[in-house]
């Protein structure tokens, strides 16, 4: 069964309670939740994991393509903008990517404009709340189902 990992950086474990006017009222835990159910019902597996600490995404990353993972779905936080490391990560695994953002990053501050990740990822889902996340491992198992039927 083909395997995503879904990735989520620092203060993404306080969703629910952070920002709710921007970050929504779903918390981490029902969102892994409703993105586990759709990644079944599209015939794949998903495993989460979420961290506030760089070097653990990063070895997390390193460990994905020994663990079975075929494809990642990051939401980087604050990371997104700032990290090269992360960037390098993902390029070393050579896994493909969809970037997700609760919230749309060009219509707020312009320091949250720069992305390290949009230009590698296969794909971007921002500014759609909770639902991006479904909508990644949706689009995530179709990528998956087309390269095991080519
Ligand atoms: C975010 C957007 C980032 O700019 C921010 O630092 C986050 C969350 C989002 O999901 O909208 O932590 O990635």
């Amino acid at each position: 069964m083909s395997r995503l990992l879904l990735l989520n950086g620092p203060n993404l474990n306080l969703l629910g309670n952070r920002e709710p006017g921007i970050y929504g009222a779903d918390t981490l835990e029902s969102i892994e939740r409703r993105s586990a159910e759709r990644a079944q019902a599209a015939g794949c597996e998903l495993e989460c994991f979420q961290s506030n600490a760089e070097h653990e995404l990063i070895e997390r990353i390193q460990r994905a393509p020994a663990q079975g993972t075929g494809f990642l779905i990051f939401n980087p936080g604050a990371f997104t903008h700032t990290s090269i490391a992360l960037r390098d990560a993902v390029l070393a695994v050579r896994l493909p990517m969809i970037e997700v953002h609760l919230s749309n990053p060009h219509a707020r501050e312009a320091f949250r404009r720069r992305s390290y990740f949009s230009d590698i990822a296969v794909g971007v889902v921002s500014g759609l709340g909770a639902l991006g996340y479904e909508l990644a491992v949706e689009a995530a198992c179709r990528h998956l189902a087309r390269g095991a039927r080519a």
